[in-house]
């Protein structure tokens, strides 16, 4: 057997979900895509309620290029019913790359999510003209009178998956977060347009890890032993329409961490701090290291059909024991965030010059 590598290089690390927020928050979170080793970040617009109007992804790009120019932003909007088939061909033609569905109330902020999506054929075929992305949350909403919680909201979800591919073969779709096996089994038997993310916290948390432990609480839930082992085992493959969108999505620590009597913990993991050592180690830890680079970078770039260019610059791992922040994490009051594997070690780190 060869030594295991002591470093490993990567061309230009891309992350295709994760959540920057605005005002403050963003001020806080937004510099992290490049301390975690990315320089792609595909945005995910917040599905606030206020902020549903499509300029929203406008708006978050300008903020987080304000903050930090040196990282590429591709921006999402929100399927709502103010979004026209004519919008689609304005974003397209002003950069926006995908749509974010998100179906009523299964995440944080999406009570205005949608209900059916035949009311959006409409917005579907304008998006498959122009090239546009779909990125679905797929979750069936729990519902009173139904066996439905969050435990098998996704399989619940994949037959809708399976409609809209078979109606708009063309429409490159991403099954956002994957967690369980079924569903890493319904992408792979699905056609070259259908694409899947999966995040580094669910390559290594289950169900134990987050019942009773509000930081590892994100939807969708991380599922069984055997359904992580699932999204391992389709990495380790490296299968190219499978790769990293981390879904990190930073809360402040009072909505993560204090229990309200009326209230339950905010719905989100935020790994963007460590996100390239954090992967390296998981990879790792099931034999993967050298899919790495498949997983973040040029599968989801072929996909996206944004390759790594001359100029880009690659990242550069080492073996070797960091520490992420503790409790104390980032930022103060309202913007207090802790991320993932806080105050545990970390036995890769970025070289940086
Ligand atoms: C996300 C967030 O907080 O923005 N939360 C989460 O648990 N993943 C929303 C989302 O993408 O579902
Ligand atoms: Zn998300």
């Amino acid at each position: 057997m060869s030594a295991p590598a002591e470093t490993v290089t990567v061309a230009s690390p891309a992350d295709f979900h994760v959540h920057l927020r605005q005002g403050e928050m963003a001020e806080v979170v937004t510099k992290h895509v490049r301390h975690g080793g990315f320089s792609l970040a595909y945005v995910m617009a917040c599905p606030l309620p206020a902020l549903l109007l499509p300029p929203l992804g406008w708006l978050i790009a300008a903020d987080a290029a304000a903050i930090d120019p040196g990282v590429e932003y591709l921006m999402t909007l929100y399927l709502c019913p103010e979004l026209t088939p004519d919008e689609i061909r304005k974003a397209a033609g002003a950069g926006i790359a995908g749509v974010k569905s998100y179906p009523r109330g299964v995440t944080t902020n999406s009570e205005g999510g949608i209900e059916s999506y035949e009311a959006y054929y409409g917005i579907f075929e304008a998006m498959e003209e122009v090239g546009m992305v779909l990125n679905l949350h797929g979750e069936v909403p729990s519902a009173a009178g139904t066996n439905t919680c969050v435990l098998n909201a996704e399989p619940a979800f994949l037959p809708h998956l399976r409609a809209l591919h078979g109606r708009f073969p063309r429409l490159r779709i991403v099954l956002e977060h994957a967690t369980t096996r079924a569903a890493v089994e319904c992408v792979k038997s699905l056609g070259e347009t259908v694409g899947c993310t999966i995040t580094a916290h669910h390559l290594a948390l289950t169900v134990d890890d987050w019942a009773g432990q509000a930081w590892h609480f994100c939807k969708p839930v991380a599922k069984y032993p055997d359904d992580r082992a699932a999204l391992r085992e389709v990495v380790s493959e490296g299968h190219p329409r499978f790769f990293l969108g981390s879904d990190s999505a930073p809360h402040p620590y009072e909505s993560k961490a204090v229990a309200f009597p009326t209230q339950s913990c905010a719905a989100g993991v935020y790994t963007s701090p460590i996100l390239l050592p954090l992967v390296a180690q998981m990879l790792d830890s099931f034999g993967a290291l050298d899919r790495l680079e498949g997983f973040v970078s040029t599968h989801g770039r072929a996909f996206y059909k944004r390759p790594v260019t001359q100029g880009d610059s690659a990242v550069v791992l080492r073996r070797g024991v960091s520490k992420p922040v503790g409790i104390e994490g980032y930022g103060s009051g309202a913007t207090h965030v802790v991320p993932f594997w806080a105050g545990k070690e970390l036995n890769w780190e970025i070289v940086r010059e």
